[in-house]
């Protein structure tokens, strides 16, 4: 059969507060049991994203987001329910991954950097998102999954 590719949304990002409008229509459209994986090169902009759709979800534009680079996941109550962040950049392959607390997460609300990590615990009905840079301020996003909110992210 031949191979099918999902309808992908691609979006060009020409500053950081296009980045952060996205983030931001991201989160107003997430609810329990999503999850949104953020993919790219680092520096890309996916700690950028995150920060944006976090603060904007809990309404406050200072909140300190430190990457999880190290803890590997930083948790946040939102009105919209608990949104676990995860930067997996650091993970190790094998049974670290037992450890996340995924299953948790995943009944709640997960956004994670470095996705590629979870190999066979990807969630299938996840917002993939996958940051290009183009130039020093310009990003090209690739979006998958979603199908029925797709559309609503297109600016
Ligand atoms: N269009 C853009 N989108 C996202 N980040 C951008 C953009 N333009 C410049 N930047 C900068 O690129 C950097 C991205 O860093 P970060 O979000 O930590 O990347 P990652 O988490 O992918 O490694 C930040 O310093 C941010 O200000
Ligand atoms: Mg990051």
């Amino acid at each position: 059969m031949p191979e099918v590719s999902p309808p992908a949304l691609l979006l060009d990002l020409p500053t950081l507060a296009a980045t952060e409008a996205l983030a931001r229509r991201v989160g107003a459209l997430l609810h329990r049991e999503d999850a949104v994986l953020l993919s790219g090169p680092l520096g890309a902009g996916k700690s950028a994203f995150a920060r944006a759709l976090l603060r904007d979800l809990v309404g406050d534009p200072a909140m300190d987001v430190p990457s999880p680079s190290f803890t590997l996941v930083q948790s946040y109550d939102t009105p919209r329910g608990v949104v676990h962040h995860y930067d997996l950049w650091r993970l190790e392959p094998g049974p670290d991954l037992r450890e996340l607390g995924l299953d948790e997460a995943f009944r709640d609300i997960a956004l994670i950097e470095w996705p590629d990590r979870l190999g066979d615990l990807t969630p299938p009905d996840a917002l993939a998102i996958d940051l290009m840079p183009v130039s020093e301020e310009a990003r090209r996003a690739r979006l998958t999954g979603w199908p029925d909110r797709l559309e609503a992210l297109a600016a």
